[in-house]
This record gives C-alpha cells, structure tokens and sequence, in this order.
C-alpha cells in the first residue's frame, strides 16, 4: 500500500428536503451576502431554485444564471467581476458539475489580482492563494464536485478545457437531495452512471498494491451502479435507486478511492479535449475512450483487468478471456445506457482529432501519461483513432 495524506473538510448533507440547514450553515461563516449561482434555468422548473430562495430571507441575495454545462471562463469572469463590486462573501452553487466547477473557479478568480487564465494555463508563480467560500446544493450526481476541490473550466472560443483546483476549493457544504434525479433527463442520469464509473475505473483499473480496502470500495461503488442503472434508468422517481446513484457519484470522486493506490486520468484527460473540440458530454468522452485505451493497455492492465471482471462481473473463463470480456462488457454497459461510444457517432469531421490531442498532449508535456507513465501522444493517437 502507497503511503497517503487524507483531506476532504466538505459537510454532506444528504437526504430528502435538507435546505433548511442552509441558514444555519451559512450563519457559522458570518455570511452577509451571498451570490446564488445556477445554470440554464433547470432549477426554477423543478422547484430547486425555490426551496432555495425560501431559506435565504435573512440574506442579501444577488443571483448569477446562466453558466453553462462545460461552464465558460469569459461567463465566470462576469460573475468573479460581481464577488469583487458586491462585497459577497459566500457563493451558492445550485446546479450540477458545470455550475459548481464554474463558483469553484470564480471563487478563486475574485480574490486573484493578475489574469486568472494564467492560473488555468498553469504559467509558472501563478496559482490561486485565495478563495471565497462556497456550498452547493447538488442537482446533477455526477461529477463528485461536490465532495472534491478540482474543477474543469471550459474556454471555447480557442477550444480549450482546462482543470484546477487545491485545497482552497473544497466546497463548506454541499446539500445532496435525491429527489432531483426524478427532473433529469434520461441523457443526464445515463451521464452520470457513466461519469461515476469511470471515476472508479480510473482509479482501480491500474495495477495491484495491496491496498484491499480501496480495491473492495472500487469495487462496491461499480457493482452498486451495474444494480441500480436500469431501475434508475427506468423510473427516475424510485428514490432508493437514485439515492445510491447520488452516494455513489459522491464516494467515486471525494478523493477516498485514490488512498494509497496508483490512478490514471487518461482516459479523462483526452476526453476533455473531445469535449473542448466537439462540444460532446463529458461521460460520453470517456466512454467513447475507455474501452480503447483499456486494449491500449491490456497488458499494463492485465492484473487489474482480470480481478474487474471477475469480482464486479462475475466473468469465468481463461485470464485473458476474463480481460478481454472484461472491456467487452464495460462498453455494452455504456451502451445500454444510450451511450454511443463511438466519435462517429457524435460528428463526421474527425480528420484531424487524433493528430491535434497528440500534439496537445506533446504541447503540455504530457508525454508520459496512466499509472505507469507508460502511455505516450502515440498511444493517444492511436487511441483516439481507434474511438472514431
Ligand atoms: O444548466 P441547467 O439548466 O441547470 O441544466 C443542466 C445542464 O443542461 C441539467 N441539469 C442539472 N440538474 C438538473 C438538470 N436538468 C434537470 N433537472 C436537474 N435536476 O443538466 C445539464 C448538464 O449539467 P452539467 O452540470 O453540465 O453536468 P455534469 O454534472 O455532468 O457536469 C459536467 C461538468 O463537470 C466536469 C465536466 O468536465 C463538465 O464540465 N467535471 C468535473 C469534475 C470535478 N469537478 O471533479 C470531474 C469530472 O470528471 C468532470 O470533468
Ligand atoms: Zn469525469
């Protein structure tokens, strides 16, 4: 077992109709003003933004709408410029991933005097050393960004995605109601299935170092989303099946899967440039990627192939058939969740993708990538050419 260092001050707050713990929460950081911040406007649809509102009487309220799913950085500027001119002191994130990853960016922006690109670009002596406070009231199980302090910061008008993040951006508490999965739309319950999962996979699917807790708790969260992904596919309304998928997404990126074991990322990192060029939902990227880069790295794999297969799929056969069907079986999972898991699929312009993420990947230096460093930009373009 790796050595490690466990941190994760973020309060959950799980379970139906829990906002009213808001105002006491807030009251414990002296907070005077917050910015309420949300999306496209799903919120005032399905009564969020409402029950909210109503615990927010004894607050000054400025609201920030409108970041958008992959938020973008010229949008979260205008919202850092309004932390700044209002004197907020506390930020409400309402939303899924894309609106709390945008407050976890603005909340280091308004505090940063240079240029914040620079901080996402990761130009040397620029980091954020400051941060404004901020909760959320998760909508979206998803992304873990509710329990975890990275973020991912989408700059479109160059085709850039970009990640951050630090201790600084944990967020004070994050309130977790089930009963929002019942107004997702199927495409975005089928995403965060498949988001949660490969949290867990990129973080168990590497090689073995006798860290059996963590490899039985990957295990548990991948076992515990094959059971509950057509009941909650079905009927977003069974509050059972969609409190797990929340738990779930919860536990596969608050940081404790990563403990004493070696991760990838791989498989997100070049997901993300699919996202920054095609515009493609995050999870879909990645379950366009994994079963490719998984027979890229069969035999870097192999160990860790085999116990998947057999403990979370119950696969009988030779090693190498386990292995195999192992991968065979993640991409049918994807797809019986309506997840196309080919880039053809998704557009017909893919000429140039695999050249430009390997020049990407040379251009960032990431030229050593996965657990054993051992996937290069030419494992990337082959990768990537092999998902169109
Ligand atoms: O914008 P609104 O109107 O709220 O609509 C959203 C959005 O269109 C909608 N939605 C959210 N909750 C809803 C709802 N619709 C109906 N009922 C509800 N209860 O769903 C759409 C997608 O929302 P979004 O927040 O973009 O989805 P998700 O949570 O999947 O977040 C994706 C973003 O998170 C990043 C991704 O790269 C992407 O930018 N990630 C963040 C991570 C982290 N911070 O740790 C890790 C992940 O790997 C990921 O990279
Ligand atoms: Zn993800």
């Amino acid at each position: 077992m790796n050595n490690f260092e466990a941190y994760n001050p973020t309060r959950i707050i799980f379970g139906k109709d829990q906002h009213h713990r808001i105002p006491e929460l807030l009251k414990q950081h002296a907070v005077k003003t917050v910015l309420l911040a949300y999306g496209g406007g799903s919120i005032r649809k399905n009564g969020v933004y409402d029950k909210v509102m109503r615990q927010l009487d004894s607050f000054r309220v400025i609201e920030f709408g409108g970041i958008e799913a992959n938020p973008e950085y010229t949008t979260l500027m205008k919202a850092a410029a309004i932390v700044k001119a209002e004197h907020i002191d506390f930020i409400l994130a309402v939303g899924g991933g894309s609106v709390i990853d945008g407050i976890k960016f603005v909340a280091g922006a308004a505090r940063y005097d240079g240029d914040p690109w620079d901080v996402l670009e990761r130009k040397p002596g620029c980091d954020f050393k400051a941060a404004v406070p901020f909760g959320t009231v998760l909508t979206l199980p998803a992304t873990g960004s509710e329990a975890n302090s990275g973020a991912v910061i989408s700059r479109s008008e160059i085709n850039e995605k970009r990640t951050m993040g630090g201790p600084l951006f944990f967020p004070v508490f994050s309130v977790c109601d089930p009963q929002v999965v019942a107004s997702l739309p199927a495409r975005q319950i089928a995403n965060g299935i498949a988001d949660s999962y490969m949290h867990t996979l990129e973080q168990y699917l590497t090689y073995p170092t006798g860290n059996f807790l963590q490899e039985r708790q990957a295990e548990a969260i991948l076992s515990t989303l094959i059971e509950i992904a057509p009941k909650v596919m079905q009927n977003p309304d069974d509050y059972e099946a969609a409190a797990n998928l929340m738990w779930c997404s919860t536990h596969a990126l608050n940081g404790n899967l990563r403990l004493g074991v070696p991760t990838d990322w791989c498989t997100h990192m070049i997901g993300h440039e699919l996202t920054a060029f095609y515009g493609i939902d995050h999870a879909r990227t990645l379950a366009i990627i994994a079963p490719r880069l998984f027979e890229n790295q069969f035999t870097n794999k192999f160990e860790k192939l085999v116990q998947y297969g057999t403990r979370v799929w119950n696969l009988k056969g030779s090693e190498q058939e386990i292995a195999q069907q192992a991968i065979r079986k993640t991409e049918i999972f994807f797809q019986e969740l309506g997840i196309q898991t080919r880039i053809s699929a998704y557009t017909t312009d893919t000429g140039f993708i695999a050249e430009a993420i390997k020049q990407r990947f040379i251009d960032r230096g990431w030229t050593e990538m996965g657990e054993r460093r051992a996937i290069t930009p030419v494992d990337v373009e082959e990768i990537v050419l092999k998902s169109i």
